[in-house]
Formats: structure tokens, sequence, C-alpha cells
């Protein structure tokens, strides 16, 4: 039996992936290649390169395959991107999801961990963040992933389909070996842009200097891939144990402020990365930051890597030895 990831060329799935691999698992990929990169996965993976949105396609894939688990982390992410162009978002995040979960249902409905995000939440009302918290998003990025949690419960209803939604906080770093890691067309994260800023010797640009947390920039819960790869197969563990359906936030639980990531660059690199004061970027909430209590108790997992240091080294040494990216 094998482990299909959706989206496992991209940033999160190709460490998906790899770590699936290094744990003995027999895993299958499934990736458009649009916003992923063949080179981020071991050639010794089978790699189907097709659409979500061909479910003629993935209903052969399925046929082909014998699939016991999904990890469904195909998905366009770019809030920005979302907000001008909402169609791209729903055809792609949740008619592809509804194709997937259609053909899933056609082969024994397998256990499916979904990649969900704290944009779900828009601008949180309560600090730290619990599942349970109100979710009003504010992109159509993060109302695809909170429709697509939702249908996720109707399957279950109908088919028994079980299934955990992890959300995301800011996900950063590489995995230890430099192999891969993060490269994103465009990229809009934060700490990418500060390592591009260390190279290149150019000023990043700091969003909003007036909000209302310590410093006044933009707090974040930034999680190390590697821990974020751990909740992973943690579920996987808890899915297999015939853990019933159901939505966890994976954050260290404690925030940095975007001053404090230029700073913890500039410890890790040994660059000056000048910052300049320029406006809030839109839809921007001060502070998000995960709850993290109720994965550590239901999935018995941890974050390990516990400042922000840690995880821009690792970020570091792939983006030195990759400066074009893949
Ligand atoms: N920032 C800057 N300068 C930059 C880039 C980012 O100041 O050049 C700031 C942002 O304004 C924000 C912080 O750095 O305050 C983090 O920004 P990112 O773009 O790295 O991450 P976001 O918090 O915007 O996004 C993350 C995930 C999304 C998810 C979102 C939920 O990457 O997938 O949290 O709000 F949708």
């Amino acid at each position: 039996m094998s482990i299909l990831v959706t989206g496992g060329a991209g940033y999160v799935g190709s460490h998906c992936v790899a770590a699936l691999h290094a744990a003995g698992e027999d895993v299958v990929v499934l990736d458009d290649l649009l916003r992923g990169h063949r080179a981020a996965v071991n050639p010794k993976i089978r790699l189907y390169a097709g659409s979500l949105n061909d479910p003629v396609y993935v209903g052969d894939m399925f046929r082909r395959e014998r699939i016991e688990a999904v990890f469904h982390l195909a998905s366009l992410s770019l809030v920005g991107e979302s907000m001008k162009k909402p169609g791209r978002y729903f055809l792609n995040n949740v008619a592809g999801a509804v194709n997937l979960l259609e053909v899933m249902c056609t082969h024994g409905c397998p256990p499916i961990i979904f990649s969900s995000t704290a944009a779900v939440y828009g601008h949180p009302t309560t600090t730290p963040i619990r599942e349970d918290a109100l979710k009003r998003p504010t992109s159509p990025y993060g109302e695809s992933k909170l429709m697509v949690e939702n249908v996720l419960k109707w399957y279950d209803a109908a088919y028994g389909l079980r299934h955990v939604a992890l959300r995301y906080f800011n996900v950063a770093g590489a995995a230890p070996g430099g192999e891969i890691g993060e490269d994103h067309r465009p990229e809009t994260h934060l700490i990418p842009i500060v390592l591009r800023a260390a190279r290149e010797k150019t000023p990043v640009k700091v969003f909003g200097t007036d909000y209302q947390t310590p410093d006044g920039t933009c707090v974040r819960d930034y999680i190390h891939i590697e821990d974020l790869i751990g909740a992973h197969l943690a579920t996987l563990r808890y899915l297999r144990d015939g853990g019933a359906s159901d939505v966890f936030n994976i954050g260290l639980g404690h925030g940095f402020s975007v001053r404090e990531i230029i700073e913890a660059a500039r410890r890790v690199t040994g660059a000056d990365i000048p910052a300049e004061a320029e406006p809030r970027r839109p839809g921007d909430p001060a502070e998000l930051v995960a709850s993290t209590e109720k994965a550590e108790r239901v999935l018995g997992w941890k974050p390990e890597h516990l400042t922000p240091d840690e995880i821009i080294a690792s970020a570091w040494r792939w983006h030195r030895g990759h400066s074009e990216g893949y």
C-alpha cells in the first residue's frame, strides 16, 4: 500500500515526501508542477504530473496505485494573488479537492490529511488562537481552505471519510541535508526575502511599524518545516491507530515580530540586512500565534526547534546552495 502526497513537488510537499520515504513508506506524488519543482522529488518516487482538475487522470492514478492514506497538500497559496483572482483559488483549491474526494470515495475512502492554514481565522479576537476560535477568513485563499475543511465533514457524514485538517502557521526553514528547500515564484514570505536581502545586500521592506505589538511590527508564529513534517507523521500514526476526524493548529505556540526575525537573520548570516519602514500590507493581522495545546495532547507531537535562529540557519544553508532556487 502507498501514501499519496498531492502537491508533493511543492515546498511542504517535498519535505513530506522525503520524510515518508526516509521512514520506509511507499510514496506516490501527484503534482501539476505549476508551482512545484520536479527536482524537489527524489527520482525514485513515482511522480504523476497531472492536475486535480482532471478527474479522469486522478481516477486512472487511483486504479494503478493502492492508496492507503492521502496527504492533500496541493493548492495555490498566495493571499495577495487570491484577492485579485478569487476564481483561480476556488477552482483549484475547492473544486480540485472535491474531485480528489470523489475519486477517493470510489477507491475505498482512505483517510486524508489536509493542509489548511491559519488564514481561516482572519483577524483573530483572541491569542493564542485555539482551534475553536471564530473563523472569518479575509482572503479567498483562507476562505477556500475553510470551505474544504467543511466539505470534508460532509464526506465524513456520507462515506465515513476520516480526515484531519492541519492549520499551518508560518512555515519556514529547510531539511538539514540542504537538498530541498523553499522556492516560491514569486516569493512573498518574510524569511526567504530577508535571506535574499542578506545575500544581495538590498534592504528589506518592513510592512507596518505602527501595530499594537511590542515593537510595532507584526507578530507571527514561525514553525520549522521539520517540526511541521513531524506533525504530519504524528497525524498519520493517529489515523492508522483509528483516530477520529479532527483539526489541529500547527505552530510553535510563540510569536516573533518582523524586526525580531530580521535581527535573528543578522545573527545567523553575519550580514547587516538594512530594513526600511513601509506602509502596512493590506489584510495583515497584527498578531497570529497558535495554541498548540490540542495537537500536543491528542497527537503527542511537540515542536523541537524553538528559536527563529534554528529555522533561519536551515533556510540559509538551502539559500546559499541554491541562490537561483531549483
Ligand atoms: N513582511 C514584511 N516584509 C516582507 C514580507 C513580509 O514586513 O517583505 C511581513 C508581513 O507583513 C507579515 C510577516 O512579515 O507581517 C509575515 O509575512 P509572510 O508573508 O511571510 O507570512 P503571512 O503571515 O502573511 O502568511 C502566512 C502564510 C499564509 C497564511 C497566512 C495567514 O504564509 O499561507 O500566514 O495569515 F495564509
